[in-house]
């Protein structure tokens, strides 16, 4: 047997067998005629020991051991002296009576152990060294657990996990396509799925009724702390739905996986936010609402009742109030101001005001404004002494919101209020239909084209469509969008109306989707699903900043993948073959 146990089995009922472990070499420390060697493999870590008295070769062998090398030990369980709290394995050593080097090592170029001593890149560049440690391990662990779990409780639902292909045709409303040329059909090229949308939808055409995968998605977006070019969805689609139905099996989904993975056990319905009071309280379509701080109006109350030119010319004015935080120096005021006034947030200004412990307000635009006006301002705060009033303004309500959103996170962050094992989930419902795109000129879908309108906005279509709200949901969690899905239009002119709207010519819509609009004419039924972010519901469990970490080989922030050196340039023949010619590279 190549192994008896693993390096993270044994405990001190093991006492007195002999076994074998395999693994690789952590660290060596040799005291007086001793060496102790840490020997580590997926398991966790255990204590071999190596006496010079007992048997000098075999402990000058072990000297000789370099990190990370691969070893096989024989040895005999015995109980430690100086026990080890922090290491399940840590009340028994292992008393080496043979030695086998199955493999040496390079210096590896950072530490292998949980606090490394390696920088992002070149974690990344020897990524299969860094997953080798613990702490990345154990995300790695975690999703496969969560997967298990998915699958275990769709099955238990009657979904079929059904494959659909990655090489697909792009549609224009898939700017952000991954293209793949065809060598077969030249000058012709497939896009890699952005989400199985499609072709979840002709499942159900098919009579799948309830289908899933555990599926790779791929965009081409900026990114960002909780995005990555190829991602993972728990994608999900059923068949005679409403909204109702699919929001009860997905949230009974994200209960089953609290309770298996975090021993949480959710009993509450989760809150149902519409999108719009969503934007008006925290200028977010993903609020965090694991603490208050929630948005307060206050046009009425700063809006033409003093001198200050920039409430005065504002439509929209907005304040949050700091508990507590009365007592913030000039220094930290000014810290917050900066902030909001950094590019990614673009915002002019930060106007404050503090409760004084009389009661009072001061504050940074007091000559323009009377006691009586603060006074005013306090009230619809609802704010009591020692706490603290932010305020921005703006010309474009929705612009200052967001910023207003990125400065309550900020306080969020500065008072502690996101920990991390705190869950605070809700849905946000009744999303636009459309947004307006300034780069398009045009009308685009918010969730995607194929989502249903709300039955009673179905008029408004017609005259108003920027005011139609959609069959649409997203589960948040902790401020992060967990997951979106909608009822799905199954009418044919229901859905030309769509494309119309859209700005798309029938012709255009015939060529970029007739293949769904045709199916649909076949008795297409009612459906609706939605589709969960594996790799952010993996983070979040694990309490990470980025859904990197949970991904075995990630991209970098540039979209490279820098252990393969990836994407990397191909040489002229397979250009040639592919039919391709590399026009202009800039520098
Ligand atoms: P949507 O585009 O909202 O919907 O995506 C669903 C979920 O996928 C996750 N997600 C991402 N995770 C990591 N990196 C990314 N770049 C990324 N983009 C999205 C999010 C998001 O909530 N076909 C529809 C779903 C449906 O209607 O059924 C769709 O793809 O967690």
């Amino acid at each position: 047997m190549f192994r008896t146990n693993t390096c993270g089995e044994l405990r001190l009922s093991d006492a007195g067998k002999q076994v074998t472990l395999a693994g690789w070499v952590q660290r060596t420390r040799k005291m007086g005629g001793m060496t102790f060697v840490d020997l580590r493999d997926r398991y966790g870590i255990t204590q071999l020991v190596f006496n010079e008295e007992i048997n000098a070769d075999l402990c000058e062998k072990a000297n000789k051991l370099g990190r990370e090398f691969v070893i096989q030990v024989i040895g005999t369980v015995s109980e430690r002296e100086s026990k080890n709290k922090n290491l399940p394995t840590g009340e028994i050593e292992i008393i080496a009576s043979e030695l086998n080097i199955l493999n040496t090592s390079l210096t590896p170029p950072f530490t292998i152990e949980d606090n490394t001593d390696g920088g992002d890149d070149i974690r990344m560049k020897y990524r299969y060294l860094d997953l080798r440690r613990a702490t990345v391990r154990q995300n790695i662990e975690l999703r496969h657990r969560m997967t298990m779990e998915v699958r275990r409780y769709l099955d238990s639902k009657g979904f079929l996990e059904i494959e659909t292909p990655m090489l697909i045709g792009s549609t224009p409303e898939g700017a952000r396509d991954f293209v793949v040329p065809s060598r077969m059909n030249p000058g012709q090229f497939y896009a890699l799925p952005q989400s199985p949308q499609t072709l979840k939808q002709l499942l159900m055409v098919a009579g799948m009724d309830r289908y899933f995968q555990i599926v790779k998605c791929f965009r081409d977006e900026d990114l960002r702390a909780d995005r990555q070019p190829e991602f993972t969805q728990i994608d999900c689609e059923m068949s005679f739905v409403d909204q109702e139905d699919v929001i009860s099996t997905f949230e009974g989904m994200a209960k089953h996986l609290f309770k298996e993975l975090r021993g949480v056990e959710l009993t509450e319905a989760f809150p149902r936010v519409p999108w719009s009071e969503a934007m008006r309280l925290y200028g977010s379509d993903k609020p965090d609402t694991r603490f208050g701080m929630q948005f307060v109006e206050l046009m009425d109350v700063l809006k033409g009742t003093g001198e200050f030119s920039v409430f005065n010319d504002a439509t929209y004015i907005g304040g949050i109030c700091a508990e507590g935080c009365a007592s913030y120096t000039r220094k930290q005021l000014d810290q917050l101001t900066d902030f909001v006034k950094r590019s990614q947030i673009g915002a002019k200004g930060l106007v404050y005001a503090r409760v004084q412990e009389d009661g009072s307000v001061k504050s940074s635009v007091d000559k323009f404004y009377s006691q009586e006006v603060l006074q005013n301002l306090k009230e619809a705060m609802q704010a009591k002494p020692g706490d603290l009033i932010l305020i921005m303004s703006g010309d474009d309500a929705m612009k200052t919101r967001k910023q207003l959103c990125e400065l309550r996170l900020e306080m969020g962050n500065r008072l502690g209020l996101r920990d991390k094992n705190k869950f605070s989930l809700l849905w946000v419902v009744d999303f636009p239909m459309f947004e307006w795109s300034e780069e398009e000129g045009r009308l685009m879908a918010m969730h995607h084209p194929f989502t249903h309108p709300k039955d009673e906005d179905i008029p408004l279509l017609d005259t108003h469509p920027e005011q139609v709200r959609a069959d649409a949901y997203d589960m948040v969690c902790n401020g992060v969008e967990v997951g979106g899905g909608s009822i799905r239009i199954f009418d044919p002119e229901l859905q030309d109306k769509m494309f119309q709207i859209l700005g798309f010519t029938k012709e255009k819509a015939q060529e970029q989707f007739g293949f769904l609009m045709n199916a649909f004419k076949y008795g297409a039924p009612p459906h609706g699903g939605l589709a969960y972010g594996l790799d952010r519901w993996v983070s979040l469990f694990a309490g990470l900043d980025t859904i990197r970490d949970c991904i075995a080989f990630p991209k970098n922030n540039s979209g490279r993948d820098v252990m393969l050196d990836a994407p990397s340039c191909i040489d002229q023949k397979q250009l040639d073959e592919l039919n391709l010619q590399i026009a202009k590279i800039e520098e």
